[in-house]
């Protein structure tokens, strides 16, 4: 029997998954679980271990030595890596392509399904990623694919290094990068980014943060008043 409630929400790098899925969950009062941060742990973990990143095998035996954990304080999420807190490690570039390339071997993927399905097990959940409607929460209440032109997704990342006092590059060589990983995350064999048959798509290349959240807590009550109807 199922007892929580479940959001999905997959969609390209830089389409806002994160910022709405955060939003959202604060005003229902769900837990958000961010699955990209979990390849990312993983990625620090190869990294720092020296595995060739690029050899599929190599990436596959070192995986079994990972153990990816996630905690909640004070309603943030905090992933561990055989016991370290690497939360502050995860938002580098070179931490996103190395999550990016080994995040299409099956061995990964594998690794980290059960993890991800228990927290939705555990409580109300709103989960974001690339195969979380498709994959890892096939019957969740409500699926978004979250779309966003490529040319604003770069706008918003520039924004976004600049915000933080990061160097921020040159735009046409973020546009390309985001576009490279659309690329990967959507060719790979393993559990590729698409939309779920019965996902809602929502573009938000002309919407703001509150418009997206306000859209998707209504379709929420949607199903939530229709299954009570039921
Ligand atoms: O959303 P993000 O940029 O933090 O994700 C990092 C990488 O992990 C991204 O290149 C795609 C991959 N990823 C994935 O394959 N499946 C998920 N459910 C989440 C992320």
């Amino acid at each position: 029997m199922k007892n929580h409630k479940s959001i999905a929400i997959d969609g390209p790098a830089g389409a806002g998954k994160s910022t709405i899925a955060k939003l959202t969950a604060e005003k229902l009062g769900y837990i958000y679980i961010d699955t990209g941060a979990m390849y990312r742990a993983l990625a620090v973990y190869f990294l720092e271990n020296d595995t060739d990143i690029n050899n599929e095998a190599a990436v596959s035996e070192a995986v079994k030595d990972a153990v990816v954990s996630i905690e909640h304080i004070g309603g943030e999420q905090h992933v561990i890596l055989n016991g370290r807190d690497v939360s502050g490690l995860l938002r580098t570039e070179k931490v996103g392509d190395a999550a990016s390339k080994t995040s299409a071997y099956k061995a990964v993927r594998e690794h980290l399904l059960a993890l991800q399905r228990e927290q939705a097990k555990k409580a109300d959940v709103i989960m974001d990623g690339r195969d979380i409607g498709t994959a890892i929460l096939p019957d969740a209440d409500l699926k978004i694919y979250l779309d966003a032109s490529s040319e604003e997704r770069a706008k918003r990342r520039l924004r976004q290094l600049e915000e933080k006092g990061l160097p921020a590059g040159d735009f046409d060589d973020i546009k390309r990068d985001i576009e490279e990983r659309d690329y990967r995350d959507i060719h790979r064999a393993a559990s590729p980014l698409r939309k779920a048959d019965d996902a809602v798509v929502i573009d938000s290349t002309h919407m703001t943060v509150p418009e997206v959240t306000e859209c998707i807590e209504r379709l929420m009550k949607e199903k939530t008043e229709a299954s009570i109807g039921d």
